[in-house]
This record gives C-alpha cells, sequence and structure tokens, in this order.
C-alpha cells in the first residue's frame, strides 16, 4: 500500500472515531474543521502532492478527493443523528404526555338555524314539505307573478340588490310560492326557509342578509280559520303555551285579505310598560300572512273559484330575537362563540 493510502486510511479512522465521540452539533462542526476545514488535516494532506512525481499526482488527488466524499458523507449521517436526539430531547422538556387533554369543544347550533329547524318541525308534524328556492330570483317571480307589475308602487318597499335589469337577490321568499305552484298542482303544503336581501342600513335590529320562512297552503275549502290557527300554534310550539297570537288588518299585493302577525313579547309577558323587546306594546312582530290573491293563483294556473289558500311569511331573525330574548340582531352574524354558548 502506498503511504498516502496508509495516511488516508489512518486520517480517516481517527475522523470517524472524532465524529461518533462528538456529543453534539457544535462538537460535530469542530470535528469537521479539524479535517475537512481551510486549514484542516485534508489540506495538509494535499499539500504533499506537490512532492510526487507528475505521473502520480492524478492518482493520488483522486484518492483524496474520494476520501474526503466519504467523510462528508460520514458527518451528514452523523448530523442528521445529532439533530434528531436534539429534537427529542426539546420535546421531552416542552410536552408532558401525560398532561390531560384539553376537551374537544362541539359547536352549536345558530339560534337562528334553530328557529328554523324548530318551525320546519312544527309543519312537517302537519304535513307540509320543506322546499327552498333560489337567491337570485326573476323580477317575475319576486314582483309580477305576485301581483306587483312594474309600475306598482309596493315595488319600492322591497329595496333591492338588482343583478341585472330582471334578475335581483330576493328580497323576501314570497317567490318560492309561484316556483312551487309553477311546478305542482293542489293541494299544496309548503315552508320555504331562506336567505333574503335588502339594502338596510345595519342596526340592532336590520341586517341587509336576513331569512325569512314562507308558507303555503293552497287547497279546495281553505279559509282564514286554517291561517290562524297554524300560526297560533306554531307560535305556541315555538315559544309556550301562553302565547296569544294577534291579527291586524294589513296590506300586501299578493293577499286579500291581508294581516301583519304579532304574538306576546317573551320577555315582558305581554306586560308592556317599559319593555326593551317590544318597546313597550306588549307584542312582537313576526310578519305579514294573508288569503293568497285570486290574481296569483291564476297566474299559475290555478281557478280561484275552485282553489283558495293561505301564506304567510316572517322574519326569523325577529323569532328569534324575542324567542332568546337578545337585544341586537348582530349578535346573529358576529360568531363569538360566548354569545352562541350561551345560547345554546
Ligand atoms: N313577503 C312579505 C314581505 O317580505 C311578507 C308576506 C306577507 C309573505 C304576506 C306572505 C304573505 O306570504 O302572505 O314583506
Amino acid at each position: 500500500m502506498s503511504e498516502l493510502a496508509t495516511q488516508l486510511e489512518e486520517l480517516r479512522r481517527r475522523f470517524g472515531n472524532a465524529v461518533a465521540g462528538a456529543p453534539d452539533e457544535a462538537g460535530l462542526e469542530q470535528v469537521r474543521i479539524a479535517y475537512l476545514g481551510r486549514n484542516g488535516e485534508v489540506t495538509q494532506v494535499r499539500r504533499t502532492i506537490g512532492r510526487l512525481p507528475a505521473h502520480e499526482r492524478p492518482a493520488a488527488g483522486k484518492s483524496i478527493n474520494d476520501a474526503v466524499g466519504a467523510m462528508e458523507a460520514e458527518l451528514q449521517t452523523a448530523q442528521a443523528r445529532l439533530e434528531s436526539l436534539t429534537f427529542q430531547s426539546e420535546l421531552a422538556e416542552s410536552i408532558d404526555v401525560t398532561f390531560p387533554a384539553i376537551p374537544a369543544g362541539a359547536g352549536s347550533l345558530n339560534p337562528v338555524r334553530r328557529v328554523i329547524d324548530d318551525a320546519c318541525t312544527y309543519f312537517r308534524r302537519h304535513g307540509f314539505a320543506v322546499v327552498v328556492g333560489d337567491e337570485i330570483e326573476s323580477d317575475y317571480n319576486n314582483f309580477d307573478a305576485l301581483n306587483i307589475p312594474s309600475d306598482h308602487p309596493a315595488r319600492e318597499g322591497f329595496d333591492s340588490f338588482w343583478i341585472t335589469a330582471t334578475l335581483l337577490l330576493r328580497p323576501h321568499t314570497s317567490p318560492v310560492q309561484i316556483r312551487t305552484m309553477q311546478q305542482h298542482r293542489p293541494p299544496i303544503a309548503i315552508v320555504a326557509p331562506g336567505k333574503c336581501f335588502r339594502r338596510d342600513a345595519v342596526d340592532a335590529r336590520h341586517l341587509f342578509q336576513f331569512h325569512q320562512i314562507e308558507g303555503l297552503l293552497v287547497a279546495q275549502g281553505i279559509h282564514f280559520g286554517h291561517l290562524k290557527g297554524m300560526l297560533a300554534e306554531m307560535c305556541r310550539e315555538l315559544f309556550g303555551a301562553q302565547q296569544s297570537v294577534r291579527f291586524r288588518p294589513s296590506y300586501f299585493p299578493f293577499t286579500e285579505p291581508s294581516a301583519e302577525v304579532d304574538t306576546t313579547c317573551p320577555k315582558c309577558g305581554g306586560e308592556g310598560a317599559s319593555c326593551s323587546m317590544c318597546g313597550g306594546s306588549g307584542w312582537i312582530e313576526l310578519g305579514g300572512a294573508g288569503m293568497v290573491h285570486p290574481s296569483v293563483l291564476r297566474e299559475v294556473g290555478y281557478d280561484p273559484d275552485i282553489y283558495s289558500g293561505w301564506a304567510f311569511g316572517f322574519g326569523v331573525e325577529r323569532l328569534a330575537l324575542a324567542r332568546y330574548e337578545v337585544d341586537d340582531i348582530r349578535r346573529f352574524i358576529n360568531g363569538d362563540p360566548n354569545f352562541l354558548e350561551q345560547l345554546a
């Protein structure tokens, strides 16, 4: 074996011992500098090449490079081993695996969703189907078919977000009545919960995106008494057995007669006085209702001499405000887990 080979072999043996003995990454770096650094042992060996006869130099250079390659590989392996040791010891320091875990919390339903679910459950039990319409509506379904032609002043009551000249974000769920009646023959019994949109300034009682639940019953012999019974019973189911319901004469183009529906304020129990929930009236407004207008029935091809029906459209947030005695409608959408948990 040539002198150089012996030398390299001896150097690599010492290097291997030093690497194995390095206690940590800093120690390993010292070994690297001592052997492979600019003034390290390998450099010393390289300098001896100049003293060899010219024809031996290429082979000598190659054997040094081979040795360096092998040493660098050894360093890398050692480096990886030490890194993982460091990581393990850091883990052991900061994580106590016997510590009890933080219990995983389940979310709760938003009060608005709960009102929708409970109202739908009530109507389903009475044989109604739950349907959903589209949030983008045609002006025909939203207005014309509901007896609100384009020059009708009632359109102004719906401060709508228009998408094109004939498409809008629906400002109420009543167009679902039209969609349903266009597709089915009577008898019809549906409720349609969903999002509605109006260009309202946001405050404690208004959002520009809110929910309504629409109801529609069309068959032979349907009268106002059926409407009163269904809605009064719904209020008792949602608010409690003591609940009263009152119907005030009102006007909607798509119903005749039309009514505004109120229920006893759950906060003051109808006392009124200085109640902050109902403003002292003792009543909470739920929304509109009435007997489906003959023009609406005719528009969908139903004969108003044979069929009659009732309809209603209530604001879900209003129901939820009253039911959970919440003072500000914005609480329903700001996602505060404390608020939601409190009502869960
Ligand atoms: N769509 C009406 C509104 O948003 C509420 C309404 C009134 C719905 C009477 C009805 C109804 O179905 O019969 O103001």
